[in-house]
């Protein structure tokens, strides 16, 4: 099993260009948030306000960890997944981890309705989104193998600098 791990803020993409490249390396495409909301019987907003935040990240460690048992994929992931230390250490051990970097401006541009997000809805949505992107930010970069910004750049424009990445990332291992 080795996955190929998508992160970054919320609104950075991961879900569309995880589809994407799921499809073009042949292998399945996991939302780790769907996962969550199919074990738990509940929305992600649902949970939030039944468990707490708390109880969501509870739920996110343990559907992360439940990948190790599973097939090669290609796994978006929320947000938050790099808030705890063993979710790092399970990301970096499960496989290639790359960042999708957005700025929090266009994070809220690509999101438009917050409404499903309720960590955007705790206040000023842009104000939450800038605090919180500047908090993970360090621990998005530290887990990462590959680094990609986003800014301006389409989906599928997107899928392609990652696709170019693993590709060089490849011919560099079978070269040494
Ligand atoms: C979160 C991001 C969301 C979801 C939850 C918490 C976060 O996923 O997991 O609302 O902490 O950033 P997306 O990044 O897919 O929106």
């Amino acid at each position: 099993m080795s996955h190929l791990f998508l992160i970054g803020f919320m609104g950075a993409g991961k879900s569309t260009v995880g589809q994407i490249l799921a499809d073009r390396l042949g292998l399945p495409f996991v939302d780790l948030d769907s996962r969550i909301e199919a074990h738990a019987g509940r929305s992600v907003v649902e949970i939030f306000d039944a468990e707490g935040e708390q109880g969501f990240r509870l739920r996110e460690s343990e559907a992360l960890a439940g990948l190790a048992e599973a097939s090669s994929s290609v796994v978006a992931c929320g947000g938050g997944v790099v808030l705890a230390d063993e979710n790092r250490r399970l990301l970096q051990e499960m496989g290639r981890v790359i960042y999708l970097a957005v700025s929090s401006g266009e994070a809220l541009a690509r999101i438009g309705d917050t409404t499903g997000r309720p960590l955007l809805e705790r206040g000023d949505a842009s104000a939450m989104a800038a605090t919180l992107l500047r908090a993970r930010e360090v621990l998005y970069r530290t887990v990462a193998d590959v680094t990609i910004d986003t800014g301006g750049l389409s989906p599928e424009a997107v899928a392609d600098v990652v696709y170019e990445a693993l590709q060089a990332e490849e011919r560099q291992g079978s070269a040494s």
